[in-house]
């Protein structure tokens, strides 16, 4: 597996939670009345609601309220519904933003870019400046003055000096508010304050990336004026989608220009409420960019919400070609060094303060991988620092061999070029992580006899370096989430820097952290926006949010695959890198627009044989533009032989689309457009069980010096053929019943419980009663089935698929009662016999259609 990426400082690939729902709490969007109306009806109906949140503004994007059911049943949801003034009623679902688990942090950074070779004035050719083309703006003097950036995060430290140091009117962070309070963990009830500032760090990072003027490095667009709307507590990285609504709302009245959202979770639906506002407020004219999510390990088919909003932009993240790095001190002497100085990662486990002597296995020369095991003649190593090359076998099996004989601190060396982050289960083992460097140093004293000796000490300053990233830089962060959406949607559509980004940090922790995200990539994108914005304004032009997606989704540059460690000789697909790198130099000065983004050509059933866009010549001359195809890999959702999608890098083929043209070469007077059709013929002789997703990019050349390209994609299979239900893995299951035909196993008095899993996203899924014992019971017909209704909380819509398959299941409980119809109140069965019948909807497969279903019936069971 590839899931550990190059340069890894930091967990982010931690795994993102499952979709979580806070119990009894609701977001009703209400028509006729408002938030106070609405909480006087509870009241007078006799039902105890607790106000979170009242979600409207004076711009009538949505009219809603948060709030806490105390009696959570579904006949008080069906007197809410009963009211007529409800729009819709949804649970409050909670989203994340991607939490860095290794802070490495530092208060001064001047070292970092000394030794990344910072030489051009002072700010010098910042790399990931360089790797998006936002230098050459920079030397052009835009800044993005005048541009009102909203963050939607954590806060901000303002009182960072590259910051701006203060809060308010006149200071880079002028506006915003803290809509939850520190102690907000996203489950409880949020409660706001004016103060926006950053107790967590994700947002302070963010904000750097986009508006830092520090000494030793800007952002993107350091003249914008940030605003904070912090929707996180202190510790906690969860917020509700009606706390992120409520923030998109505030930021859209208080004018912002753009709102940008490191945030997500998984969905691949448009239909979230969130999602929905994001769309409207975009379709009101104020753009949104949201990070594309970072479950890249998770494969194809794993958008996120709310990037895969309609409207939204989405934005991926690249590796950082020149990576600074932050590394944790410690010192070590022998006979002939005195108290040098060395920097290592932390892994798991802390070596705390304490002196070790040094142990380096040495076979053939070289430090031992410890695959083989320690030879038997090993001494005991207890209270040695163990010296172990990765590579070969898991960092489990090393430590394993390790801890046989006696150690419980292992330093890793690194086998390629600079550092990584490691961690084991082993309990009260303590793990770090040098570089190849480091440990050739100490394999030659030990093979000179030396004894090494190695000082932790906790309050040791950190080392401050940089690598040049020869492996994976410049190319997808093997994180990345993947595209489609459920629906065949592209996303992302765009990526930048976001793997190995150094950037401001709240002055409480240090000041400066390099961390890695989608996260990082989003704010990139952001201040970019806001360059082009300022263009535009000094233009007198409005730009809407359609021109923005259009132009960044096609003035990208495609990036070769790679897997985290080697480039391919294929480009990477476009699922993975939407339009590739931000190329921000094009995007603010191309001649030439079109009016699409991306040319979807959905699966091979609802296929769109063909699909038009326009050119048009911004420029004053006449220009001759020629239109070919440059072809991306084609990935493989799916498993060989299998229902489950694969895990990253999913087999990619270079098997092409056959793409036709028309026409492929054309002449436009300035200021005028023409349209062009494009047909393609999906890549044929493939697997389509595996679900194939090509792709490309349509490529418009001219005159040989403006160049766009397209993005295209498709799926080469039909999707309704596709199984959706986990059924692979032994789902659905029903456990914890009475059961007549094998009573020594039955669990008398149990709660029958049905598990399902998905392997791909239903919009979606029921779960029906039936009666075995009394059949003219069932008067509640559900397609071919006739049954007594359903569980309360069925149907569930808009399902993400699974991530880990066995512990990411969602329960369906038996607890005697079952609803008639959705929004009746629940009632009572009688004692008997029944089962329950699951069902899901495919993709593409219409709600009112019985055969676009995938049905499973479990064994009855007793109910007394
Ligand atoms: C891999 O490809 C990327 C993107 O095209 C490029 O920036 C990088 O230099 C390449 N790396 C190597 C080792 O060729
Ligand atoms: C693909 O087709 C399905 C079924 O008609 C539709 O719901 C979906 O929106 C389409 N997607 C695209 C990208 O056109
Ligand atoms: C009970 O379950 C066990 C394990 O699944 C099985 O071996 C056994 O045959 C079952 N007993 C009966 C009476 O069915």
């Amino acid at each position: 597996m590839h899931l550990k990426t190059f340069l890894a400082f930091v967990g982010l690939l931690s795994p993102a939670l499952a979709q979580r729902i806070v119990p009894g709490a609701y977001i009703a969007e209400i028509k006729g009345t408002n938030a106070n109306g609405f909480l006087n009806k509870a009241r007078t109906s006799g039902l105890k609601v607790r106000h979170r949140m009242t979600l409207n503004q004076e711009t009538s994007i949505f009219n809603g309220i948060s709030f806490d059911l105390e009696d959570d049943t579904p006949e008080n949801r069906a007197k809410i519904n009963s009211w007529g003034e409800v729009v819709e009623l949804s649970p409050v679902r909670l989203y994340d933003a991607s939490a860095p688990l290794a802070k490495h942090v530092t208060r001064d950074v001047t070292e970092v870019m000394r030794k990344r070779g910072a030489v051009d004035g002072p700010y010098g050719e910042y790399p990931p400046h360089i790797q998006g083309g936002v230098n050459r703006l920079h030397k052009e003097g835009f800044s993005g003055k005048g541009i009102k950036i909203a963050v939607i995060d954590t806060g901000i430290d303002y009182s960072h000096p590259s910051l701006g140091g203060g809060f308010g009117p006149g200071y880079k962070v002028s506006f915003g508010t803290d809509l939850v309070g520190d102690r907000y963990t996203g489950s409880n009830t949020p409660i706001p304050d004016a103060d926006p500032i950053d107790c967590a760090g994700h947002g302070t990072h963010v904000a750097g990336i986009i508006a830092a003027v520090d000494k030793d490095f800007i952002g993107v667009a350091p003249e914008v004026t940030l605003g904070a709307y912090k929707v996180f507590g202190c510790p906690s990285v969860s917020a509700g989608n009606d706390v992120l609504i409520s923030a998109f709302l505030q930021a859209q009245a208080d004018g912002a220009d753009l709102i940008t959202a490191s945030i997500g979770g998984p969905s691949g639906w448009t239909e979230d409420p969130w999602a929905k506002v994001v769309t409207r407020i975009v379709e009101a004219g104020t753009p949104c960019s949201i990070a594309a999510g970072n479950e890249g390990a998770q494969g194809l088919f794993y958008a996120s919400g709310a990037a895969d909003a309609i409207g939204a932009i989405s934005i991926g993240s690249v590796n950082n070609l020149n990576a600074p790095a932050i590394l944790t001190g410690a010192r070590f002497s022998t006979g002939s060094v005195k108290d040098k100085d060395f920097g290592y990662t932390p892994g798991s486990g802390k070596f705390g303060s304490k002196s070790l002597e040094v142990y380096v296995p040495v076979v053939d020369g070289q430090i031992s991988d410890v695959c083989a095991g320690l030879p038997a003649d090993t001494p005991d190593l207890k209270g040695k620092l163990v010296v172990v090359r990765r590579g070969t076998c898991t960092f489990e099996s090393k430590a394993t061999a390790v801890v046989a004989k006696g150690s419980k601190d292992i330093m890793f060396v690194n086998n390629v070029p600079g550092v990584v982050s490691i961690s084991v289960t082993a309990a009260g083992v303590a793990v770090g992580a040098i570089t190849t460097e480091s440990g050739d140093e100490w394999l030659k004293l030990a093979l000179a006899k030396e004894t090494i000796t190695v000082t932790f000490d906790e309050k040791a300053p950190a080392i401050k370096t940089a690598f040049a990233n020869p492996l994976s830089g410049g190319t997808m962060s093997v994180f990345s989430s993947w595209g489609p959406t459920n629906e065949m949607y592209q996303r992302p559509h765009v990526s930048a820097p976001g793997g190995n980004i150094l950037s401001t940090y709240p002055l409480i922790f240090g000041g400066y952290a390099v961390l890695s995200g989608t996260s990082m990539a989003t704010p990139y994108i952001a201040g970019v926006i806001g360059l082009y914005l300022e263009k535009a304004k000094k233009e007198g032009r409005k730009v809407t949010p359609a021109e923005l997606r259009v132009g960044l989704s096609t003035t990208g540059r495609p990036l070769i695959f790679n897997d985290g460690t080697k480039n391919s000789t294929f480009l990477a697909p476009v699922a993975q890198q939407g339009a590739g790198i931000v190329d921000a130099y094009k995007f603010l000065h191309s001649k030439t627009s079109v009016d699409t983004e991306l040319l979807e050509f959905n699966d091979t059933q609802h296929f769109h044989q063909s699909m038009s866009f326009k050119i048009t010549n911004n420029g004053d001359k006449q220009a001759t533009y020629k239109l070919t195809d440059i072809s991306g890999a084609t990935a493989y959702a799916l498993k060989e032989g299998s229902t489950v999608p694969q895990q990253f890098p999913p087999t990619m083929l270079e098997s092409y689309a056959q793409v036709n043209i028309v026409p492929n070469v054309l002449t436009i007077k300035p200021g005028q457009s023409k349209r062009v059709v494009v047909r393609v013929t999906p890549p044929a002789g493939l697997d389509t069980a595996r679900l194939p997703v090509y792709g490309g990019w349509v490529n418009i050349a001219s005159n040989g010096v403006d160049r766009l390209r397209i993005p295209y994609m498709g799926v080469a299979a039909i999707m309704k053929q596709a199984t959706v239900t986990n059924f692979e893995q032994g789902f659905p299951v029903l456990s914890n019943f009475k059961s007549e035909t094998d009573p020594v196993n039955s669990t008398v008095g149990a709660r029958p419980t049905l598990d399902w899993s998905l392997v791909l996203g239903s919009g979606v899924v029921r779960v029906d009663v039936v009666s075995v014992s009394n059949p003219e019971g069932n008067d509640v017909p559900v397609f071919s089935d006739n049954t007594i209704g359903s569980i309360p909380g069925y149907p569930r819509y808009w399902n993400p698929r699974s991530q880990t398959y066995d512990d990411d299941v969602n329960s369906a409980v038996f607890s005697g009662r079952i609803v008639k119809k959705e929004g009746d109140p629940s009632i009572r069965v009688p004692a008997g016999t029944y089962k329950l019948v699951y069902r899901a909807l495919k993709l593409t497969g219409r709600k009112g259609t019985g055969r676009d279903y995938e049905r499973w019936e479990s064994p009855a069971f007793i109910w007394s």
